[in-house]
């Protein structure tokens, strides 16, 4: 029986041996299965890779053909419509080098006929000696009890006594030699007999002086004796964004440099910045390229270089931005502060130098 059992246990023994290698073999198999299938799924892997590799190259292709594409459209764009041309054989100035870099940038850049000459310069600057003269005159005799009408003659005459003509006087219908806006006129008030000015009245007084063909512009305030603490506040901070305005002005800076400084200053006291007037190029003909706008982004606008010449004549308004055409002018030219609030404006005529603006209106 001990022999009997040791046989069974040995066939069990072999039994399970066998088993085990049944097990092993089946192992082995699904081995050569699991060995036969692996060129199969590398080539699956490898078409799945190569088709990625594919599709990032076609990515990387259309990206790179997006970038072209816009370059070119770009470049092309810039090609059509291309203001700026260097004088051939001429050595290639800095002006030259910025004005063709931001047109590339896609900024606007000025046309040559914007620069002046500094035979042009020296004219307007003669003009602009004969239109402070005009003001200074205004300033001597202003005053209470005085009609903007007598204000126009003080201006008319001594213009015309110094050899040079007032821009304004039939200027696109306008029927007077000076503008003379009082409180809530925000300009283009027309001179007439009935405006007579009275104690605590903040007047503009507008002038443009024609001289051998030369135009100059100016404004001042005037306060006809004492007024409220308001009104010469507001005169105060017109004439400092005129300034800040200036000084924001540099060369090769942007228009809308100009307007982000002035409106900024303006914002701190919550007067609003007249939009729909603006300064203006101004020398050889009264109104030229390009506006500058009182407000605005700062990069924006045209590039201002050496040469340009223009106005600053910041709208100041007590109260809102807004403005209107008076119904009651018969003319059509005289603006009105949208709420009928005062408003105020200091014009200058600057040129552009190497160094920031000069005033050509002193
Ligand atoms: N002198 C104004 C200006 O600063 C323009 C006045 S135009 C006129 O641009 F016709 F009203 F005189
Ligand atoms: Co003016
Ligand atoms: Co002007």
């Amino acid at each position: 029986t001990q022999k009997d059992q040791m046989r069974k246990k040995c066939a069990s023994e072999r039994l399970r041996k066998d088993k085990k290698r049944k097990l092993r073999a089946r192992m082995c198999d699904s081995n050569i299965e699991k060995r036969d299938r692996v060129p199969c799924v590398s080539a699956y892997n490898e078409c799945v890779k190569s088709l990625h590799k594919i599709m990032k190259k076609k990515l990387l292709v259309s990206i790179i053909y997006c970038i072209f594409a816009f370059k070119f459209k770009r470049l092309n764009m810039n090609f059509k419509k291309k203001r700026w041309h260097c004088f051939p054989g001429q050595p290639i100035t800095e002006l030259d080098k910025q004005v063709m870099y931001w047109e590339n940038k896609g900024k606007e850049v000025p046309t040559r006929d914007l620069i002046k000459t500094p035979e042009q310069i020296e004219g307007i600057k003669r003009a602009g000696v004969i239109n402070t003269g005009v003001l200074d005159e205004v300033a001597k005799h202003i005053k209470a009890g005085m009609n903007t009408l007598e204000i126009d003659k003080i201006c008319y005459d001594y213009c015309t006594a110094h050899g040079a003509t007032p821009a304004c006087l039939n200027y696109e219908g306008y029927p007077k030699s000076v503008c003379t806006s009082i409180n809530e006129v925000v300009c283009h008030g027309i001179p007439k007999e009935e405006d007579v000015l009275e104690e605590g009245d903040i007047i503009n007084v507008d002038f443009t002086t024609i001289l051998d063909g030369y135009y100059a512009d100016a404004s001042r305030m005037f306060i006809i004796g004492k007024t409220t603490p308001e009104k010469e506040q507001l005169v105060r901070v017109a004439k400092e964004c005129l300034e800040i305005g200036a000084e924001a002005a540099k060369p090769y800076c942007f228009v809308g440099d100009i307007g982000y400084a002035i409106e900024q200053h303006a914002n701190k006291y919550n007067y609003g910045v007249v939009r729909d007037l603006c300064g203006h190029g101004v020398g050889l003909k009264f109104h030229e390229k390009p506006d500058i706008t009182h407000y605005g982004k700062k990069g924006t606008g045209m590039l201002l270089v050496p040469g340009m010449v223009f106005t600053i004549e910041p709208m100041i308004n007590m109260g809102t931005w807004q403005v209107f055409l008076d119904s009651e002018d018969p003319f059509g030219w005289e603006i009105i502060s949208g709420d009928e609030l005062p408003s105020a404006q200091w014009e200058h005529t600057f040129v552009m130098t190497e160094h920031g603006v000069e005033i050509l209106t002193y």
